[in-house]
């Protein structure tokens, strides 16, 4: 199927958050610290008042009241726990510190740079040789450890013994930014003080309805939140940023509806980014391969105002078999915005330093690095002592080596030469998670032979209105054409979270219950004959309503998806220019719902990858603390130019241990491994080790 919403977003007709047309709006603009920690001593906005147009100018002397929300992530959920404008301290550069209310956003902006700050500044904590590290804390509760990366299990001292070889190396990764397309926005409209509607981009609108009903004491049914069409996420639109909050509540005390968008810049810092992390792994090993021990520390930096750790340990109990394994996650705190989920979080930095040294062992071992990844195959989940469900990792491997046309013989650095340009392949495993939460879906039949299909669900990019016109389509029998799909809207029924790749595997259940729940109202086996139930009973709609979410299957199983990159790069060695140039990734991912879409969302998280590997790097000035990229010509991620014809291919049984549709989820597996199947390619080309991401020119000197 082609994307059901294609033809909308082409056209401009697909409307985002800032894009609503709401009578009598008035515009805000955001006044952000230029200090990255310290404290303001005055704020002037005299002058910035009696600019043409403005309305209001809310600094932290003025500050709009605002609840505590429980802020947690089952209930209500901000990325920020200091409510804005809290007091006048400064703890990362552009911090919101007011916010100018004006006729016009070009009225608003102009007011907001004649507002005059004095400041009292301390040089920021930004530099990791400069930072303390502790033990980072569980973010999730203490019922839901194994997210917080620590776990221990054998003799690793012993075992480190017992190994022929073993190797230690040190791996880093750069503080990225999620940079999606659509820029973070929101309107508030408030209808008195007791009914809000937001128009803001949501992975999860149920959850923002809750949240924001928390913070403006109101109910749940109060609050609604429309979000139709979200320009890609990736972590950074799951809940309420502070910018957000403050929007909503300068727009209650004026009674006048209100947008704010932000700047690329002040998205820098005020919408989410992966913080750099540095891993150190050891690893043990016998002659033959085995794996005997896998001793991984990782580190990774918050923000002063939150909690944040990349738990990049996580995925290494799961990924291969060793008897002794020891995995650690440290945390600093650095003057910066709130670091947050970014596509694959933890799992991408993760076997970003897992995969590249699985490929420093094969070299040391002379074995295939492909035959090592098989000899060390786990069939348990070692943290969670559990069974893998429907894993074919084995067979992304074996396929990828006869589709890519992988070494029949023993690899050679710097064997390969083509136009005076080394020539190398890498490969790696890829692997995430699969994840699934509670959805319910309302399935209407209309007389006029035409299905709509209504959840709060959202599509920020991935696919999911097709997914879900689609399984409608096969279930009622009627061409996917005349199935319309109703979501992004909390007044809608609970359709959950599209985050952590769950969005499919909680989804599809649903939408098919609720199908069948249709059908078997009309007691017939399709919409057509339904259809004529319909129009003898005289009735407007048959409708079915249904919920689904995962039961006991969890304790049995480990439910996690699986792949294989293989990839080719060139490295002009004059100029140190690295460059990918084919790619082939083979996933398991229990059903596939959409090849086309599917693919896709794979293409799009390697490329992705590819920007995460070469380019991608959020520097901060190491005096000021201020971000100095700052838009997305500062900020480099993969274009066109960089991406070479990407190869997909499926392979595996549905997954129907986990849900009925047996599918898993495939949002952000194809960006883990990406970038160790790249530096494992430009060691093959060149004979050099890269550890340090991004890899750009200099690294390669
Ligand atoms: Mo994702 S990083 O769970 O949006």
């Amino acid at each position: 199927m082609n994307r059901k919403d294609g033809t909308a977003k082409v056209t401009g007709t697909a409307t985002y958050g800032a894009e609503h047309q709401i009578a009598g709006l008035v515009h805000g603009y955001l006044i952000t610290a230029n200090i990255a920690s310290g404290k303001i001593v005055s704020i002037n906005t005299e002058t910035a008042l009696k600019s043409p147009g403005v309305i209001k100018i809310i600094t932290h002397e003025n500050r709009p009241s605002i609840a505590e929300p429980t802020n947690n992530f089952m209930d209500s959920k901000i990325y920020e726990a200091r409510l804005p404008l809290s007091d006048n301290q400064i703890h990362y550069g552009g911090q919101i510190i007011g916010l100018v209310v004006a006729e016009t956003f070009e009225q608003a902006r102009h007011a907001a740079h004649l507002v005059e700050v004095e400041y009292s500044s301390q040089p920021p904590d930004i530099d990791p040789e400069q930072v303390e590290f502790s033990d980072a804390p569980s973010m999730f509760g203490e019922d839901m450890t194994f997210k917080k990366g620590e776990f221990e299990t054998g003799d690793l001292s012993d075992a480190m013994d017992q190994a022929d070889i073993h190797i230690t190396a040190t791996y880093t990764t750069a503080t990225e930014l999620q940079a999606p397309m659509e820029p973070h926005a929101i309107i508030a409209h408030w209808e008195g003080n007791n009914a809000l509607t937001v128009y803001e981009p949501s992975q999860w609108v149920v959850g923002s309805q809750q949240t924001y009903a928390e913070l403006f004491d109101l109910s749940k049914e109060q609050v609604r939140i429309i979000t139709p069409f979200i320009g890609g996420g990736f972590g950074s639109k799951a809940f309420p940023w502070s910018h957000a909050i403050l929007c909503v509540a300068v727009a209650r005390e004026l009674q006048r509806p209100l947008k704010v968008v932000l700047s690329r810049r002040q998205m820098t810092a005020n919408a989410g980014h992966r913080s750099q992390t540095e891993q150190t792994l050891s690893i043990g090993v016998k002659n033959d391969g085995t794996l005997l021990a896998i001793d991984h520390l990782a580190k990774s930096f918050t923000s002063p105002v939150d909690v944040f750790t990349e738990p990049c340990t996580g995925i290494t109990p799961a990924m291969y078999r060793a008897d002794n394994l020891r995995t650690r996650q440290e945390l600093a705190v650095f003057n910066v915005g709130v670091p947050t989920f970014m596509r694959a979080p933890g799992e991408n930095p993760g076997l970003w330093a897992l995969e590249s040294a699985m490929d420093e062992l094969a070299w040391a071992l002379d074995i295939d690095p492909v035959e090592l990844r098989l000899k060390n195959e786990t069939h348990q989940h070692q943290q969670k002592n559990l069974p893998f469900s429907a894993k074919a990792f084995s067979e992304c491997l074996r396929v990828g080596v006869k589709e890519f046309g992988w070494f029949q013989e023993p690899r050679q650095v710097r064997s390969m030469s083509r136009d005076g340009q080394q020539i190398g392949w890498g490969m790696s495993a890829s692997t995430f998670p699969a994840l699934r939460g509670m959805a319910t879906v309302t399935v209407r039949l209309l007389a006029d032979g035409s299905a709509e299909v209504l959840t709060s669900a959202n599509d920020m990019g991935t696919g999911c209105y097709t997914i879900v016109a689609g399984t409608a389509s096969e279930i009622l029998q009627l061409p996917v054409e005349q199935i319309q799909v109703k979501i992004g809207d909390s007044s809608l029924p609970n359709g959950g979270m599209a985050g952590g790749s769950q969005m499919t595997a909680t989804l599809v259940p649903a939408v098919m219950s609720a199908c069948q729940e249709v059908l078997k109202q009309a007691q017939k086996s399709t919409a057509i004959e339904a259809l004529e139930y319909l129009k003898t009973s005289g009735q407007e709609a048959i409708e079915g309503t249904a919920s689904s979410s995962p039961g006991e299957e969890g304790q049995k199983w480990a439910f996690q998806s699986w792949g294989a990159h293989f990839c080719e790069v060139s490295v002009d060695e004059e100029i140190a220019r690295l460059r990918v140039k084919r790619w082939l990734s083979v996933m398991n991912v229990g059903r596939v719902m959409n090849p086309k879409t599917a693919a896709s969302q794979v293409r799009g998280a390697i490329i992705m990858g590819i920007g995460h590997a070469l380019m991608e790097n959020c520097d901060f000035d190491p005096y000021l603390g201020l971000p100095t990229v700052y838009d997305l010509a500062t900020y480099h991620y993969a274009t066109h130019a960089d991406v070479p014809r990407i190869e997909v291919i499926f392979v595996g049984e549905p997954d129907y241990n986990f849900n009925p549709a047996g599918v898993r989820g495939l949002g952000e597996i194809g960006i883990t491994g990406v970038s160790a199947a790249i530096a494992n390619a430009v060691y093959h080309a060149t004979g050099k080790r890269i550890r340090d991401l991004p890899m750009t020119p200099d690294k390669l000197m």
